[in-house]
């Protein structure tokens, strides 16, 4: 078996973006790019990767973790230079290494196996991952010969008008024989429009010393597209959000358009839930099967059991059981838990609170900072009143007990079982379990108050 070794750039401040964050980790789909071209090269496979690494290094390195080799560019003199800083830990290896950019977030391990593939069948030296763009401004073009053969790679900048004309571009993913790699690149100088050290340069290095130089076009140009500013990275959005809704609608997820139907790259959805348009489903939530979720639901970092119904809600860093109805309107905040059949209604706000089995909250409510036992009913209006402006504290509502609408339940404070609070209560002290309580003015009607003429 050949050594595989893989280097991703991810050096540039990315200027094109007018962003304070680093290019690579501007998310497609609630994913870093760079992550994405990581998870790529995870699906094939390699023996040691390499990330290249400038701006925002740590950030980066936050991002993707511990199991890579990091090398700092310290200045971002260009592509082939960004390459020569991976120099002592790669050159002496035998094997072939792929190169990719941070950037082409839409590029999938099946083509970096086709690539590898085609140059391996090719015993080639450089295997460059071409493709036709529709319009290749910006790109670097691909120029090949009388014979067809790939001679070098020009950028846009430093071509003439006919070589602008070409339409077949580099993607900027490259499979190398690694020792040939690291000479040519030591030739590489930045006589250019940019002053830059390309790396495709390597290829018109070797060519001319007569290696085997092959090109691999992509079947699709949308896979290898590089994002560059915001205009494409909105594209390479709707690229892979079009990619990941088909792929759910293709394992049973109905999705009524699904070109308003948000998913993130981490989630998941079971069989015959059924999404409405403007829903969308963020981090690493997890949606179960028969669900049906509401226009314009933003569900996070959540995991929702089978059978539940959210309409119109948020639904952040919480988790919900079976046949549970939340909403329309509600939000459930983080840290909060719903057990099977809650039913959670319009204009209810759960905050850091647990809900067991079979209790509602139907109406105008705000649930914080309170664990409620089982079969509990919180009339309309029910409040826990968690904060006295410095600390918050607890409520602890027991099972079965019934909150009278409007009632005030002042923390910390616990309602015991089956207990009834009267509509209206400010509730300050434990409701003893079965008790009835009943905290407010008594009323007194004044007969006659109006005199009549
Ligand atoms: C590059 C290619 C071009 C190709 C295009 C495809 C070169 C010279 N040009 O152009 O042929 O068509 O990609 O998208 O390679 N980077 C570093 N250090 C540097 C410079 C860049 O790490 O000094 C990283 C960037 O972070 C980025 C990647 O390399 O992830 C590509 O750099 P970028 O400046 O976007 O190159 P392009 O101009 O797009
Ligand atoms: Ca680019």
């Amino acid at each position: 078996m050949t050594n595989r070794y893989a280097v991703i750039l991810a050096a540039g401040q990315g200027t094109r973006m007018k962003s304070k964050l680093y290019k690579v980790l501007h998310p497609v789909c609630g994913k870093p790019m760079v992550q994405h071209v990581s998870d790529a090269l995870n699906q094939v496979g390699f023996d040691e990767t390499v990330i290249v690494v400038g701006h925002g290094a740590e950030a980066v390195k936050a991002q993707l973790g511990e199991e890579f080799h990091y090398v700092l560019q310290a200045e971002q003199l260009g592509t082939g230079h960004a390459v020569l800083q991976a120099d002592e830990l790669l050159k002496d290896k035998k094997g072939i290494t792929v190169v990719l950019a941070g950037d082409t977030p839409l590029l999938t391990g099946e083509t970096i196996d086709a690539l590898i593939a085609e140059h391996q069948a090719k015993q080639a030296k450089i295997t460059v991952l071409t493709a036709l763009a529709e319009d290749p401004t910006g790109y670097g073009r691909v120029i090949r010969g009388a014979n067809g053969l790939v001679e070098r790679v020009v950028e846009h900048k430093d071509a003439t008008a006919e070589e602008q004309k070409v339409r077949e571009i580099n993607t900027s993913t490259y499979c190398f024989d690694n020792e040939l790699l690291f000479q040519a690149l030591k030739q590489v100088g930045n006589e250019n429009a940019q002053g830059e050290y390309y790396l495709p340069d390597v290829i018109e290095i070797l060519q001319k010393q007569g290696e085997v130089i092959a090109a691999y076009q992509s079947p699709t140009f949308s896979e290898t597209f590089g994002v560059n500013d915001r205009v494409a990275l909105s594209e390479a959005e709707s690229i892979m959000k079009k990619r990941i809704n088909e792929r759910w609608m293709r394992a049973g997820v109905t999705m009524i358009d699904p070109a308003q139907t948000y998913i993130s790259s981490e989630a998941t959805i079971g069989q015959d839930t059924v999404i409405y348009p403007g829903a969308s489903i963020q981090g690493t939530s997890v949606i179960g099967s028969e669900c049906v979720i509401g226009a314009n639901s933003e569900i996070r970092n959540s995991v929702i059991a089978d059978f539940v119904e959210v309409k119109q809600s948020v639904i952040h860093d919480s988790k919900v059981e079976s046949r549970v109805t939340i909403g329309p309107f509600a939000h459930i905040r983080p840290g909060s838990a719903l057990g099977e059949d809650v039913r959670i209604g319009n204009f209810v706000e759960v905050k850091k609170s647990s809900l067991a089995k079979g209790s509602k909250a139907a109406h105008l409510s705000y649930v914080g900072d309170a664990e409620v036992g089982q079969n509990v009913n919180l009339g309309c209006g029910t409040i826990t009143v968690n904060y006295d402006g410095e600390n918050k504290y607890k409520t602890t509502i027991a099972d079965g007990a019934f909150i009278g609408s409007n009632s005030n339940l002042v923390a910390p404070v616990h309602i015991g079982e089956n207990a009834l609070v009267a509509a209206g209560s400010t509730i300050t002290e434990d409701v003893p379990h079965q008790a009835l309580s009943i905290a407010r003015a008594r009323q007194v009607n004044k007969e006659n108050y109006k005199k009549s003429n």
